[in-house]
């Protein structure tokens, strides 16, 4: 016989003595808006026992767990209050549409403000442009108050309530997130929920001794513990520091810093912590944010024993965001920033925990099929890796602001004939331009001299194979790298999720090695794909002769496309046979609409025959939506180098 669960009982029991108390605190402002009340209470009756679950597992065995959940109900309640009429007709909107994202409509792009356009009052002279592009998602890249000289490009947060002063105010965030709503384009920040800053008023509180404050944090009075949890670490950033921990001289404690040693993580067993991570989004949302990425999510809870990584209640913390944003802020969506095993990446994707999720292994294969010519482990993985539960969505992304790291499973390697060991390696070498004959001009990222590891920095097109094709003066290298370069656009546009364009790809932005002369940033190549540029070459795009107004019409073009066929908006995606080694093929679907994709990774002319089409469903004269070509039943399909053939199979 199963279990007595006891949990909906205690949950609902909770609530009724809480409710009422909440009622008085707030009685003033509650009688104002009954109707509005009446609405929250409903999501809240909702969500409630999801949420005390998730309370109950992290904190429940803490002698003051009721006194927890009282005072994260009161904050709930006291967010919404602060909430705009705007904001809460924008929540009811998404609730009447809570899978708007999946369309086939949304097209994403990211980009740094200080880099984009110096500020926020500037950027939002801007919008006309991403809405020229087709964007409707726009995420800023950390913007808030950091400390001067290194801060881990804005992911170091010494003030989640403020923007840094370079780049604007709260106000103006506020202003920017309300003009691209009335534009269609929703606004995306990061949560940097992990850690702070060492100079978060928590951390400075915390150095000056406060006991409330040092238990925000992880701070040991010795190694014993810290050597502990070190042998199973592993480290982020090796070149920068040895482990995980960072000795803090004002408290003669160590102090948990897994990335930087400027970035403290913060101790989620404290319910304190909690609540006041929570309020943060909760004034976020409240800023007119509707997705919001949470950074470094597999980090976020510590396990003796362990490496500290995805542990059960990692995925329980954004549960309990989850539904604390579903009561407060329903518009808001989350997306899962894991780049861990992708066992592990589908594991935060699900309605109640993460929507949306980064794809980092479709982002790495890409890049593997077009160094080895061939699809094999693109195929295999993407055959079984690519569904996620009903109501996510994959962010299909080419280039970000990080490094690559080849994040396939070893064993999906294995299955394919590949040693995944030596293929890194391989990669590796091919991506830094050291493999010869490679196009490549990626820089290395953080190589470990312990274990021979190292990550990939560069931008999308010198990635490609445009960086080296200019510098030989080669037009035949030119246009490898242009087809190169429009393959996996295509790809990334019509896989199925939303594609997210690292703005400054969209006219072919090559590596800047001005990073190189900066002494805060020089030992972080991801530099090298984080440039000033970006700004001055936009301008640019009125001259038809350039490879930047090229870039820039394909990318609108395909956008466009995209936009134009339901069948791409997320759902059913269909790995097929398509009989040659260096093709990668899929169908997607929708209703009545059926498009198949074939997409070519070797220079060379490659055909699919028509055996294989017609098992596809080629059985009549059908569209190449691209270039309008038609193809007949029975006829094999022959790519050129690196095309892709979009084909309307309905
Ligand atoms: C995420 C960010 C990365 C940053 C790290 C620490 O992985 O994408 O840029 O260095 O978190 O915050």
């Amino acid at each position: 016989m199963a279990e007595y669960d006891w949990r909906p009982e205690q949950a609902e029991k909770s609530l009724n003595r809480i409710l009422p108390e909440v009622e008085k605190t707030f009685a003033h402002k509650l009688r104002q808006a009954p109707h509005e009340w009446h609405k929250f209470k409903n999501r809240l009756h909702r969500e409630w026992q999801r949420l005390f679950v998730c309370l109950h597992q992290l904190y429940g065995w803490q002698y003051d767990f009721f006194y927890t959940l009282h005072q994260i109900l009161n904050s709930m309640v006291q967010y919404w209050l602060e909430r705009s009429a705007e904001l809460k007709l924008l929540d009811e909107k998404r609730e009447a549409d809570p899978l708007w994202f999946l369309s086939e409509k949304t097209v994403g792009g990211v980009l740094y403000v200080d880099l984009f356009s110096d500020n926020l009052a500037r950027l939002e002279d801007h919008i006309s442009y991403f809405k020229k592009l087709g964007l409707n998602y726009l995420h800023l890249m950390p913007l808030f108050a950091v400390p001067k000289g290194d801060s881990d490009g804005g992911y170091a947060v010494s003030d989640y309530r403020a923007i840094n002063p370079d780049i604007g105010t709260m106000e103006e965030l506020s202003k920017l997130g309300a003009a691209l709503r009335d534009e269609g384009v929703s606004l995306v920040l990061d949560f940097v929920f992990n850690h702070t800053s060492d100079e978060h008023i928590w951390a400075q509180k915390a150095k000056s001794g406060d006991p409330d404050f040092m238990a925000y944090y992880y701070t040991y009075a010795n190694r014993e513990l810290p050597d502990q949890f070190q042998r199973y670490l592993r480290e982020i950033f090796p070149t920068v520091k040895k482990g995980s921990f960072t000795w803090c001289e004002e408290i003669k404690r160590w102090v948990w810093t897994t990335f930087n040693s400027f970035q403290w993580d913060l101790n989620y067993t404290n319910p304190n912590v909690f609540r006041a991570m929570a309020e943060e989004m909760l004034f976020l949302a409240n800023q007119g944010v509707e997705v919001l990425r949470l950074d470094a999510v597999a980090f976020i809870w510590k396990r003796l024993g362990t490496n500290c990584e995805n542990q059960p209640e990692a995925h329980t913390i954004i549960r309990a965001f989850n539904a604390m944003a579903k009561i407060v802020a329903p518009c808001l969506l989350f997306k899962s920033e894991a780049i861990v095993h992708p066992d592990e990446v589908v594991r935060y994707i699900h309605p109640d925990e993460c929507q949306l999720s980064y794809n980092p292994l479709l982002m790495a294969l890409l890049w593997e099929a077009l160094a080895t010519r061939e699809t094999k482990l693109l195929e295999h993985s993407m055959r079984h890796r690519y569904p996620i539960p009903a109501g996510c969505t994959w962010v299909n992304f080419i280039r970000c602001h990080d490094d690559i790291g080849w994040t396939f499973d070893d064993q999906d390697a294995k299955n394919v004939g590949i040693d995944p060991v030596e293929h890194r390696k391989f990669l590796n070498k091919f991506y830094t331009g050291e493999y010869p004959g490679s196009f490549a001009r990626g820089v290395p990222f953080q190589f470990n001299a312990d274990t021979g590891d190292v990550r990939i920095s560069g931008t999308f097109s010198s990635l490609a194979g445009l960086e080296d094709a200019l510098l030989k003066q080669d037009n035949e290298l030119i246009e490898q790298a242009v087809r190169r370069i429009n393959l996996l656009r295509s790809i990334m546009v019509s896989i199925g999720g939303i594609p997210l364009l690292y703005i400054g790809d969209e006219w072919g932005m090559l590596n800047d090695y001005t990073y190189l002369t900066d002494p805060t940033i020089v030992n972080d190549s991801r530099w090298v794909h984080r440039s000033k540029k970006r700004w001055n070459a936009r301008e640019d795009l009125t001259d038809q002769d350039t490879l930047e107004w090229r870039f820039f019409h394909e990318m609108v073009k395909l956008i466009d496309l995209r936009k134009r066929l339901p069948a791409l908006q997320n759902g059913g995606m269909e790995v097929i046979h398509t009989g040659s080694p260096h093709l990668f093929g899929y169908i997607r679907a929708f209703k009545e609409q059926k498009i198949l994709i074939v997409n070519n990774f070797s220079e060379e002319p490659r055909k699919m025959d028509a055996i294989h089409l017609n098992a596809c469903g080629v059985k009549r004269d059908v569209i190449n939506l691209i270039t309008n070509d038609v193809l007949s039943p029975g006829k094999d399909l022959v790519l050129s180098g690196h095309q892709s053939v979009w084909l309307d199979i309905s």
